[in-house]
This record gives structure tokens, C-alpha cells and sequence, in this order.
């Protein structure tokens, strides 16, 4: 259970959106049957973007089974009980770029642009932060204009992009830009970005 874990204790915790408020705590197991609803309901193209083909059952299977916090936290942004949007901080040990954690946000159509996936963010650095990372990267296609706005709002900056490396579900090629920003930059930014959004959603 993630209460257990210090890093996780002040969980689940409300977070003011626009318009609202969500629930953001980590995925557990009594979580099974709405996070598959969650995947389910996702644009095509918005389920491309994520590295298992959540169509399939067995993947859900996977994840509920090897749920361990200290290599992979998902995280979860609830409204009404419902998920609507999920995060992953992917921490998982690389013998190379052990210091490196990945990030990955996606948000239900009907809760994009209330600050869902900033928020997201927002909690999956400080827990990449809390676990002593020194660097995060993203990894978008460059059709995705608003996740590559929301990580350069957040300090991230494309460091490397590959020509022709994704394909979408239609078949067509796409750039892949690695998008990285050093960790301790982050807070700084956010903090600017938190002044921006806080007429609307009343941050401080
Ligand atoms: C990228 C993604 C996660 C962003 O989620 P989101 O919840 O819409 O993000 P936010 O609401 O925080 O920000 C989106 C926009 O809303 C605006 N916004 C949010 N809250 C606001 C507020 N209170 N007042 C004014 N504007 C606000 C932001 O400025 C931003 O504007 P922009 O796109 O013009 O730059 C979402 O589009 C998504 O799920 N995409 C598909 C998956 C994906 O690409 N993931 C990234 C790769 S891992």
C-alpha cells in the first residue's frame, strides 16, 4: 500500500483545476476496472502515444501484477471517482543512466486544457525529485504540439530529435523528439507557471 511509503504518504491529495478540483493519488490494485475504462476511453491517436497497446486486456494484467513503487509510480488524477487522467514517473534502474527518470502524462479528451496534465506533471517531478533523479525526459512526436508545449512550459527543451522514427496507427512516419530537463530547474519554472494559471484555478 503506498501510505506505507514516506515519499507517498500525503497521498491522495485535491489539487484545484480549472473549473474543479482532482483527486491525485497513486494507481493501486482496487483500481483495476476503472483505469481500463479510463485507457478504453482514449482517442485512437491519443493511445498511440503510449508504449502497450492498452486494447489489450493482458497489458492491464501486467501492470496490476508487477505494481512497484519504487521502480514505476503511476499516477492517477481522479474527478468524481472517476480517472481522468494518468501519469507515470519510470524510474526503473538502467545501468547506464541510472540518475534519468522518464515521464509520460495523458488526459482524457473532456478534461484537457483545465491544467490536468500540468498537475500530473507537477506531482511526478517532485516524486522524480524526492528519488534523487538529476535529469527528466519526454518522449513526444512532433505532432503533438500540446505536450510539447506543456514540457517546454515546464523547462524541458528538445535535445535530440529522430527523423522518420515513429509510425503512426495510419501508417505514417513521424519525428520522435527526446525532450529532457535537468531536474533542479524544474521548481523554478513551475513556480512562474503556477503564477500564470493561479487567476483561474486559485494556485499560490
Ligand atoms: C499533453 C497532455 C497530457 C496535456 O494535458 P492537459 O491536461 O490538456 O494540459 P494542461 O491543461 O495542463 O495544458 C494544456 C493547455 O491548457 C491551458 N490551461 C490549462 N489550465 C489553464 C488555466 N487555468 N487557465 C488558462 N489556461 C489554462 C494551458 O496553458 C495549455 O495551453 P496550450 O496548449 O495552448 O499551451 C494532453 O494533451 C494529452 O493527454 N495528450 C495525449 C498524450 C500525450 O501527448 N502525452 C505526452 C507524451 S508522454
Amino acid at each position: 500500500m503506498y501510505r506505507k511509503d514516506p515519499k507517498l504518504a500525503h497521498y491522495p491529495k485535491k489539487v484545484p483545476i480549472r473549473d474543479g478540483q482532482v483527486e491525485v493519488r497513486p494507481m493501486s490494485q482496487r483500481d483495476f476496472d476503472e483505469v481500463r475504462l479510463f485507457f478504453k476511453s482514449l482517442p485512437r491517436k491519443d493511445r498511440l502515444f503510449l508504449r502497450n497497446d492498452v486494447t489489450k486486456p493482458e497489458v492491464f494484467t501486467h501492470w496490476f501484477s508487477e505494481l512497484d513503487y519504487s521502480k514505476k509510480l503511476p499516477l492517477m488524477a481522479f474527478y468524481e471517482n472517476k480517472v481522468i487522467g494518468h501519469a507515470l514517473l519510470d524510474g526503473e534502474q538502467r545501468s547506464w543512466s541510472p540518475h534519468v527518470a522518464e515521464i509520460r502524462v495523458v488526459v482524457s479528451n473532456e478534461f484537457k486544457k483545465r491544467a490536468v496534465g500540468t498537475v500530473l506533471a507537477r506531482e511526478v517531478f517532485d516524486q522524480a525529485i524526492a528519488r534523487g533523479f538529476e535529469k527528466a525526459v519526454a518522449q513526444t512526436m512532433d505532432i503533438q504540439e500540446p505536450a510539447r508545449r506543456m514540457f517546454e512550459r515546464m523547462g524541458f527543451r528538445v535535445e535530440a530529435e529522430l527523423k522518420d522514427h515513429v509510425k503512426d496507427l495510419d501508417g505514417n512516419k513521424h519525428n520522435l523528439l527526446i525532450m529532457t530537463c535537468p531536474l533542479e530547474d524544474v521548481w523554478n519554472k513551475m513556480e512562474m507557471l503556477l503564477q500564470d494559471f493561479s487567476p483561474w484555478v486559485g494556485w499560490h
